[in-house]
């Protein structure tokens, strides 16, 4: 039984149900180090219903009467830092060496596969603005599991100190300044807002919404709360989103190597630290 201080206890048969709760409903493989997180982040669901334990809270999770609530647990499992510019040697990547090359016929189209709160989506829409221009026809559609963090992401405001990684020109261009009731927020400019869509997809369900195939799809740091059969079968299905010829960017803690199949490289090559490319003839 494990004890934190001020908090529920937790034994290691009720820890091993939640693990195997968010596991078949998220693929997130949450390790025994995780279980004070566990603990810390349900108490309060346990207060809100008026339970007593944590085991009761499990009961009535699974009893299948509580759907939203099992949405919130998901919400409340789920680690969602982000920030605008994460990871910048993509961005670079994006606007000096692919996007100037690839073929300008088709309208582009980018996937942010695990955008928590939008940041993501919204740096990749700004590179595309700056690169593509208004006129070219390009989208950019963000998902989650997490329902909480795509309303914040829809809603496109965030508090001012989201700006730090944003560089000047792009906050000129794409961020309003809020006043009066939004004092000490920021918001995206609505040219921008109007070509980033988000939906909610679960990247671990056996069948996606309709989706389109695209030119860039951002996997980045969600890989890392898959245990390696879950991150196989990932691959499989973001290759099949891909265009040929499209582009895979994976967190730079990430990498594909201890995943890689035979057909998973026939399909993909390593173009940059972290980036991949649908061969040509893969379709
Ligand atoms: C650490 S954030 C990464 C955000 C962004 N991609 C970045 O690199 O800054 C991980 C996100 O993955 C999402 N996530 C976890 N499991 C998921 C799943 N099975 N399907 C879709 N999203 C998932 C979480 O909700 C969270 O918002």
């Amino acid at each position: 039984m494990a004890q934190f201080p001020g908090l529920l206890s937790i034994s290691d048969d009720e820890f091993k149900e939640f693990q195997q709760l968010i596991y078949k409903a998220a693929g997130i493989h949450l390790p025994p180090t995780k279980k004070m997180l566990v603990v810390s982040r349900l108490s309060k669901r346990v207060r809100h219903h008026e339970l007593d334990s944590l085991q009761a809270y499990y009961c009535l999770l699974t009893d299948n009467n509580h759907p939203e609530e099992f949405q919130i647990m998901v919400d409340l499992l789920t680690t969602n830092e982000t920030y605008f510019f994460r990871e910048p040697d993509h961005f670079t990547y994006l606007k000096q060496q692919l996007l100037p090359n690839y073929p300008r016929e088709q309208p582009f189209q980018a996937w942010s596969a695990a955008c928590s709160s939008g940041e993501e989506a919204y740096t990749t829409a700004m590179i595309l603005m700056d690169v593509l221009g208004a006129n070219r026809a390009w989208s950019v559609l963000g998902t989650d599991i997490s329902a909480r963090m795509l309303h914040l992401a829809r809603s496109g405001v965030y508090p001012l100190n989201a700006t730090s990684h944003i560089p000047k020109e792009c906050l000129s261009r794409y961020c309003l300044k809020g006043v009066r009731s939004q004092a000490g927020t920021f918001c995206i400019e609505k040219k921008l807002r109007e070509r980033v869509k988000f939906q909610q997809c679960n990247l671990n369900a056996p069948n996606y919404p309709r989706l389109p195939n695209f030119d860039l799809i951002l996997l980045r740091n969600v890989l890392i709360y898959f245990d390696l059969p879950t991150k196989r079968q990932l691959i499989h299905k973001i290759i099949a989103q891909l265009k040929s010829g499209g582009y895979l960017f994976i967190g730079h803690a990430e990498n594909l190597s201890s995943l890689t199949t035979p057909e998973i490289n026939a399909q993909l090559h390593n173009v940059a630290p972290t980036i991949y490319r649908k061969k040509a003839t893969a379709e």
